[in-house]
Order: structure tokens, then C-alpha cells, then sequence
């Protein structure tokens, strides 16, 4: 590798890539001694395009991985979760109190008829109770579902319904700046429209009583003072899914998104020493929701796997004052901050005064995921909160690929790092920059990145949709994975991820489907049509913009109110990630002769850019029109 006239030496990285990629099976099967097996594989890898099995014949069991094998040893009274809540109130849960707690759930789980192989949704904030949940199913061989509890009733009906889960585990409160949200009251609507539930567990919280259905909904305190104290993990094949996570797509629905135990659990882990070089002294901060990947991966099973200290927060960062965040930061002496840009953004508005105040000597290493970092702020990153000390581990990745694929490997070596860029391929990785045709693009020009090889942390499949997973991600490059994210590769052979190809956005690092806010905004009584665009925004990263026609009726009512409406609408649909910056009421939407709608115009005349090529449009006045509403907002 080379920048520049210098030549750039990663001899470790180097070495572990050339061993990876050229005998990728004996390799993997290496690594995946990481984890203790109950059988060991048959075969590292069986790659039947586009399904890959890895460690066929072998099994394991999550949870004993990520608690059982830690209590044998040295770190039977080692802090496993630090949790700290809004209200500054603080808990320490030891890997011995939490491999307890784990079996206890399992054997709660068991009592109420979960098998092997049936879907728990977990629907839960920032709480150890979703992460003695999530292994609690794991050890038993049951498959979670998490849905991030910032989602609207519909939404969590939708996921129920689509998993066709038997048992939903939840919480009655959610606490953020200061208020009690109360979801209780999205949960009832939930469960109106979800006939695959039988059981409803609540981690109860709060004064407030309420009452339950008898047979079908319990307590979790309850139900933990009856159960047994131990639960024997259940080894299940490597192929066995160990969760499906609901991601949004280009089109239609959200995507049930599959990992399965053996490749997933090799890869998390793994990615997890890589990238980080976790040692015993380290408290490891990854501020992402449950909810999401990153939580699954890299609050969860990564760092538990590797018998880690990790901090666990609920509520906002910037709550009650803007520099909560780096309160914890010095409270917990956390070696390593992983976050998003997102937050680093609205942090760096606060000032440097609010650091500052706060003693943030720990810090070794700091990690940005979910979205470009744009150079301002990885370099306040850099100066302010790691004083020019700490590396910036810049990690690109998605809820598919499991683990990080393109990141800096520090764990193994120190590397020249080039603000924006998630440097290199990650260990293991094949990744390419090729243009719409699948050729390979020169350095520094524009094209689509894919991965040409499978991986172990790499999706199983889309719960029940073959077909989608096909179309989704392994048609368009002919069998190689397509991770619809525009790329440029420098002449150093650092890679720069540009952003998504495709209909979806990212806010503040959340991923959401402009098809899936058409979606619900039609659902609406007073909608006939609509189309949703990203707009890029200073702190979120990208904002949706709403452009909607409105049935005749409606038409004459006080625009306000329309929006405030439509607003409420997704709140309650989608949930507030989803909610749009801007709503602009029109007659015509810029289309197609053959009916598509053209939002990479709209996009363009949101942006102020020239609008170029729009001979294929088929009427020019509903340009003016879009024009004209964007002039009178400004
Ligand atoms: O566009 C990329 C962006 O986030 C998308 C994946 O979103 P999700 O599946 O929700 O997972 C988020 C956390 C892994 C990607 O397609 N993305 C994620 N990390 C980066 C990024 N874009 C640039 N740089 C990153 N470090």
C-alpha cells in the first residue's frame, strides 16, 4: 500500500489478509477457534451461491460463549455491563450476576413454551433486561427480534407479524430528558393486530399500576422468583439462525435480516479484537441502541464474547446538560468511545467548554460508525476529545454484513489514518469498486461497492424471502454481494464510502426507506400521492423532505394543519426517526413517461444543483410547480 512517495507497512494486516483471502476456508476455521464449540465443523465454509454455510457440521451455543466460559475463569466477578440511566442512577452486573440472570430468563422463556427454533420479539430500551433477553433466547436455541423500542405501534405489529413471534418481552416506561413515554399504550395498540403472540413479559418500571391479561401477560420479577437457576445451553448447528433484525429496503416492507450462530459469533468477535485490541483493563462505550446492529454486535455479543466491561446508558447524551456524554466517559473510565457522527456533530455545537470540564484521560481509542464522518468533525474528534492521542476508528458496515468490513485493523497494528475514509478492506474481506456493469473502476473514480467473496458475519438469508434476498443483494453483480453504497478507492487503497445508491436514507445514522415514508403517508386519508427525498442536514446527517399531493377534498384546509397531521401520522406509523423536516403540497410530481417518479430531481431543486437531463420527463409544469413551493419556503 502506498500513499503518496511513502509506502505504508501493515506487514501484520498485510500477512492476515494474504492468509485470508488465499485459503479462506483453513483460515476462517482458524479464527473460529475464538469460540468454544460443542462440535467442531465438518467444513469450514459451503458456498452455494448466493447461500454460504459456515462451519457446517459444527455447534455452539451463544450464550455459553458469552457468559458461561467467563465464570470458569478469571472474570467470574469482572464487571460485564455497567449501566447507567437518565436519572444518574447506577448498576453493575458481574459476569457471574449475569450469567444468573440469564439462565433464570431461559428457563422463564422455557415455562412459557418456547422451543428451539420460535421467535421472541424483544422490545426494550437501554436496559439489561434486553440483553439477558437476547441470551437468555440464545440459550435455549430460540431466535430474538428485537425492535427498537423508539418504533410506533404499527411498526412493532408489522415485525410480530412478519417473524410470526410467539412471546413479546418488553417494558411498560421508557425514560428520556426527563419525561416518562409511556408504551404501555403502543404496546396495547400493537397487540390488537398480533394473533401469533401468546405471551407478554413486562420488566415492570415505575409507580404506576396496571393490569394484566390473565394467562397470557406476567411480570418479569415474577416470573424470575419462581425459575430455576440454571438452564443447560443448548448447542445448536452453526447454520442455526440466532436472530432476525428488520432493516429498510429499497422497496416495500422492512426486510427480516437473518445472522446465523457460528459465522455471525466468529465474526463479531473477531472484528471486535481487530478492530479494537481489547485488553482486560479496558471499559468499552458503544453508544448505539439495542435495536440496531451496532448493538447487537458491538454492545452485545462482540464485547460479551470476549468477557469485556461494557457501558450501558439509557436515555439522552446530551441530558440534563451537553456534556452528559463525557460525564460518563470520566465516571466509568472508558478506554473506548464508539459513536456516531450524528452525536459527535451535536456535541461539537455544545463547545469545547463542555468537554472541557471533564477528565477524559482513559480514552485510548475512538470509533465512528453509521454514516461518513465529514472531516470537521472526525478532526474535533480528534483534537478535542482524544487530545491528538486516540486513533480514529472509522467503521463501515451494515445490518447485513454483521460486523465491520471496512475499518483501520488497530487492534493489530497502527495505521496512517486519512480523515472521511474507513481506510482499509477489513481482514477477510474482498471488496471491489466496479462500475454499473461489474467492471472495476481506476482509483479515485466513483462506482459501486461490493464484496466478492462470502464472509462469516455475512446475512444468512431474509426471514421467509429468498426471493428478496436474491434480488436484493446477489442479482445485480451476478453473485456477489451488493451493498448498494457508492465508493471511491484512492490511489493508496484507501476506500471512501460515499453514501447509499439506492432509495433508502440515513438519519442520524438510522437507516429508512423513502418507500416505506410513501408508504404510510398514503395511508393516509388526505394523501393521494407522495415521494420522499433525503436532504442533507448539518447535525442528522440527511433529513427527510415530504412533496405530497392531497385528495381534492382536502385541499382548501389550513396547510398547518395538514402538516402537523401528517406529521402525527408517522410518529404514530413509523415512529419518530421517520418524522419529515419538510412537507411541500403539490399537484404533479416530476414523473417518468412510464409513471415512475423522478426524485433525483427532486432532490436536485431541493439542493439548489442543476437539474441536467430531463428529457424522459413527461410533463415540465410539475417542475415549476415543485420550483415554485421551494421559493416561496425560502
Ligand atoms: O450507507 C452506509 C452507512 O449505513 C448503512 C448501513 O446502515 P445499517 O444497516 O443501519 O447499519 C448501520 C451501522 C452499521 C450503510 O449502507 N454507513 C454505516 N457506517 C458507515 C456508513 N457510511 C459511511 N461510513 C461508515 N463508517
Amino acid at each position: 500500500m502506498k500513499t503518496g512517495d511513502k509506502y505504508i507497512m501493515l506487514e501484520k494486516y498485510s500477512e492476515l489478509q494474504q492468509k485470508a483471502l488465499d485459503d479462506p476456508e483453513k483460515f476462517w476455521g482458524e479464527q473460529a477457534k475464538c469460540l468454544e464449540w460443542d462440535k467442531t465443523w465438518d467444513k469450514a465454509l459451503d458456498w452455494n451461491p448466493p447461500y454460504a454455510k459456515w462451519f457446517k457440521g459444527g455447534s455452539l451455543n451463544a450464550s455459553y460463549n458469552c457468559v458461561d466460559r467467563h465464570i470458569k475463569g478469571n472474570r467470574r466477578n469482572k464487571a460485564a455491563i455497567i449501566c447507567e440511566k437518565e436519572d444518574g442512577s447506577c448498576g453493575i452486573l458481574t459476569y457471574y450476576e449475569l450469567y444468573r440472570e440469564v439462565n433464570k430468563f431461559a428457563n422463564v422463556l422455557e415455562n412459557l413454551g418456547v422451543e428451539k427454533g420460535d421467535v421472541v420479539t424483544i422490545y426494550m430500551p437501554m436496559m439489561t433486561e434486553a440483553i439477558i433477553a437476547m441470551l437468555a433466547c440464545s440459550r435455549i436455541g430460540a431466535i430474538h427480534n428485537v425492535v427498537f423500542s423508539g418504533f410506533s405501534s404499527d411498526a412493532l405489529a408489522d415485525r410480530i407479524n412478519d417473524s410470526k413471534s410467539k412471546i413479546l418481552v418488553t417494558t411498560n416506561l421508557l425514560y428520556r430528558r426527563g419525561k416518562e413515554i409511556d408504551l404501555k399504550k403502543i404496546l396495547d395498540k400493537a397487540l390488537l393486530n398480533c394473533n401469533s403472540i401468546k405471551h407478554v413479559v413486562y420488566a415492570k418500571r415505575g409507580i404506576e399500576e396496571f393490569n394484566l391479561v390473565s394467562g397470557k401477560e406476567y411480570f418479569w420479577d415474577e416470573l424470575m422468583g419462581g425459575a430455576k437457576s440454571y438452564v443447560e445451553p443448548v448447542p445448536v448447528e452453526s447454520e442455526h439462525p440466532l436472530f432476525i433484525l428488520y432493516t429498510s429496503g429499497t422497496t416495500g416492507s422492512p426486510k427480516g435480516v437473518v445472522h446465523s450462530t457460528g459465522g455471525y459469533l466468529t465474526y463479531a468477535t473477531k472484528t471486535m479484537d481487530w478492530t479494537w485490541g481489547l485488553n482486560e483493563m479496558d471499559v468499552f462505550w458503544c453508544t448505539a441502541d439495542i435495536g440496531w446492529i451496532t448493538g447487537h454486535t458491538y454492545v452485545v455479543y462482540g464485547p460479551l464474547s470476549l468477557g469485556a466491561t461494557i457501558v450501558l446508558y439509557e436515555g439522552a447524551i446530551d441530558y440534563p446538560e451537553p456534556d452528559r456524554l463525557w460525564g460518563i466517559v470520566e465516571n466509568h473510565g472508558v478506554t473506548i468511545l464508539y459513536t456516531a457522527p450524528t452525536a459527535i456533530r451535536m456535541l461539537m455545537m455544545y463547545g469545547e467548554k463542555w468537554v472541557n470540564t471533564h477528565d477524559l484521560s482513559t480514552l485510548r481509542l475512538l470509533g465512528s460508525v453509521g454514516e461518513p464522518i465529514n472531516p470537521r468533525a472526525w478532526k474535533w474528534y480528534y483534537k478535542v476529545i482524544g487530545k491528538e492521542k486516540c486513533p480514529i476508528c472509522d467503521c463501515y458496515w451494515q445490518t447485513e454484513t454483521g460486523g465491520h468490513i471496512i475499518y483501520p485493523p488497530i487492534g493489530i497494528q497502527s495505521v496512517p489514518l486519512k480523515p472521511g475514509s474507513a481506510t482499509f478492506p477489513g481482514i477477510g474481506i474482498d471488496v471491489d469498486v466496479v462500475d454499473n456493469e461489474g467492471n472495476p473502476v481506476d482509483a479515485n473514480v466513483k462506482g459501486n461497492l461490493i464484496i466478492k467473496r462470502p464472509w462469516p458475519g455475512m446475512l444468512a438469508g431474509l426471514w421467509n424471502n429468498d426471493e428478496r434476498y436474491r434480488a436484493a443483494y446477489w442479482d445485480r453483480f451476478k453473485n456477489k454481494f451488493s451493498t448498494s453504497d457508492y465508493a471511491i478507492k484512492d490511489q493508496d487503497g484507501y476506500i471512501w464510502v460515499l453514501g447509499r445508491s439506492d432509495e433508502v436514507l440515513n438519519v442520524s445514522g438510522h437507516r429508512i426507506g423513502t418507500a416505506e415514508l410513501e408508504h404510510e403517508l398514503v395511508s393516509n386519508k388526505m394523501v393521494a400521492e407522495s415521494a420522499v427525498v433525503g436532504k442533507p442536514d448539518d447535525v442528522k446527517g440527511e433529513v427527510p423532505v415530504a412533496f405530497v399531493i392531497l385528495n381534492e377534498k382536502y385541499r382548501e384546509l389550513p396547510s398547518n394543519e395538514v402538516k402537523a397531521e401528517l406529521i402525527k401520522h408517522i410518529r404514530d406509523t413509523v415512529g419518530p426517526i421517520g418524522t419529515p423536516a419538510m412537507i411541500f403540497f403539490v399537484n404533479k410530481l416530476p414523473k417518468t413517461r412510464s409513471g415512475k417518479i423522478m426524485r433525483r430531481i427532486l432532490k436536485k431543486l431541493i439542493m439548489g444543483e442543476e437539474i441536467g437531463d430531463v428529457t424522459t420527463l413527461e410533463d415540465n409544469t410539475s417542475l415549476e410547480e415543485v420550483k415554485k413551493e421551494l421559493e416561496d419556503f425560502k
